[in-house]
């Protein structure tokens, strides 16, 4: 059976108070309508249908993809008149799931659950059991056949106080077969408290030509709570980062504090991956086996090898490290860097598409920017490539063996050969040969007997 899903996004959010639309707020850096749709997609959506009502133009700038058709909800007249904003896309011999934008938590495990509950005549509907269902359609049951069956759904303002004590809440995501679902909106009316066309309303339709009406149940609340304001979306947030966090821990890696991780992307671990509080992994992130995080890092789509230590408060974005590096405390690895196998680079190094050789080491207070280093390198305290001429970046090249002296400024372009020295506190402005000394520094001078200048009273 195919499978498509209307997304409803119509809401304008103004509790959000953002010139955003609602579904654009994000969850982990990514759009609560994006999380929605990789759901879709990974239930395996022919076609995704977002309806929107605000922001049509921002919302279509940063969603994109073959599979989804964006549809204009000029009025907001209810979620039934939403959803039916859809109709002339859907055909009648496919099922079609209605999600939110607003919902990003729903699991996709949950969603499969309630594809399995939906008979081959009838629909099926996420519902859940509360404490508190204020502010909820109730789900109202009747006994068929020795069975409590779902006959309809009666929401809070149109509820009698008898109603109202029911906790089977409405979700609001349900799935139907399309030809059905087009039938049940075309005869919706908004005759109820809120003057509304309710989606709810096809419930006791469905009952009157008597399909069955399955449900299904998220595992926890928090799968179908939305985010109406930034108190909502911090909770939908910490929801999220607990769940990554408990996913990493089960694949095998040891969170210092599972509370004080964030994940704002694809973080892949290895095992024996030790991870300290309070860092932060953008983008894409590989981490190999037997690697230590220190705490305070943030990276960002980069890979890291086996047996790796990145000390606290290490930046690390567009990098590759390689097997039993180590970075760091207070390194700054910046984009197209990368450090081969067992190289070293200490506190206050900064590193910027440049490549350090094997086994080489740039312990302290460097900037390495544009240079590609040989290996088993050692660069002194304090170097400086100076890859920058006030418009053009060019490149330093040094070979393998090198020994750069500490404080020494290496000015682009420049060649510094295998095995040379460079003397500490030069200036090198020319290529330096195979194995040579180079000095490129002021004579030192000593005046005997020299009187300090006195204070004049
Ligand atoms: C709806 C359900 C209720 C359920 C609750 C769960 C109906 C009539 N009621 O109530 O049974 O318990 O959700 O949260 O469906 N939307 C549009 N266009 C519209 C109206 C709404 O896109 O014209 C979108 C909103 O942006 C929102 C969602 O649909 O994302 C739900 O709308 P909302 O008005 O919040 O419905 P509730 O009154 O909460
Ligand atoms: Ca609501």
């Amino acid at each position: 059976m195919s499978l498509s899903v209307v997304i409803l996004a119509a809401g304008k959010g103004t509790r959000m108070r953002s010139s955003l639309p609602k579904v654009l707020h994000s969850i982990a850096d990514k759009p609560m309508v994006a999380h929605v749709i990789d759901s879709a997609r990974q239930l395996g959506a022919s076609n995704i249908y977002v309806v929107y009502g605000f922001g049509g133009e921002v919302l279509q700038q940063r969603i994109t993809g073959d599979d989804l058709t964006f549809v204009e909800q000029v009025e907001q007249l209810g979620t039934g008149h939403a959803v039916d904003q859809a109709s002339p896309f859907l055909t009648d011999d496919e099922d079609v799931l209605v999600l939110y934008g607003d919902v990003p938590l729903t699991k996709v495990s949950t969603l499969e659950s309630l594809l399995a509950a939906k008979p081959s005549d009838g629909m099926a509907l996420l519902t859940v059991h509360l404490a508190n269902p204020m502010g909820y359609g109730r789900i109202v049951r009747e006994e068929i056949a020795g069975q409590q069956q779902v006959v309809g759904i009666i929401e809070q303002k149109d509820a009698s106080p008898e109603q109202l004590t029911i906790n089977e809440a409405n979700t609001g995501i349900l799935l139907a077969n399309g030809g059905d679902l087009k039938r049940w909106l075309s005869n919706l009316s908004s005759d109820n408290a809120q003057g509304e066309y309710y989606l709810t309303d096809i419930i006791a339709s469905a009952h009157g030509e008597g399909k069955t009406i399955n449900t299904a149940h998220p595992e926890t609340e928090i799968e179908v709570e939305g985010a109406n304001n930034r108190v909502q979306l911090a909770t939908l947030e910490r929801a999220y980062q607990a769940r990554i966090a408990e996913e990493l821990m089960i694949a095998g890696a040891s969170l210092r504090d599972p509370a004080r991780i964030d994940v704002r992307g694809k973080l892949t671990t290895g095992t024996e991956v030790s991870i300290d509080v309070n860092c932060i992994f953008e983008g894409e992130v590989t981490i190999a086996d037997n690697v230590l995080v220190g705490a305070n890092c943030i990276i960002k789509n980069s890979t890291i090898g086996e047996n790796v230590e990145i000390k606290p408060n290490s930046i690390i974005e567009d990098a590759v490290i390689e097997a039993d590096c180590s970075v760091g405390p207070f390194a700054r690895i910046r984009p197209g860097s990368v450090m081969k196998q067992n190289s070293h680079i200490g506190n206050f190094v900064e590193m910027k598409n440049t490549t350090l050789g094997e086994g080489t080491k740039a312990g302290h207070l460097s900037y390495l920017g544009n240079a590609e280093i040989g290996r088993k390198v050692n660069v002194g305290a304090g170097t400086i490539t100076c890859n920058y001429d006030g418009v053009n970046k060019s490149t330093t090249t040094i070979g393998d063996n090198a020994f750069i002296g500490s404080n020494s400024s290496l000015v682009a372009p420049v060649t510094i050969g295998d095995s040379a020295t460079i003397g500490a506190g030069s200036v090198i402005t020319k290529e330096v040969a195979q194995s040579d000394l180079a000095l490129g520094r002021a004579k030192q001078r000593n005046l005997s007997g020299w009187q300090r200048p006195t204070k004049k009273s």
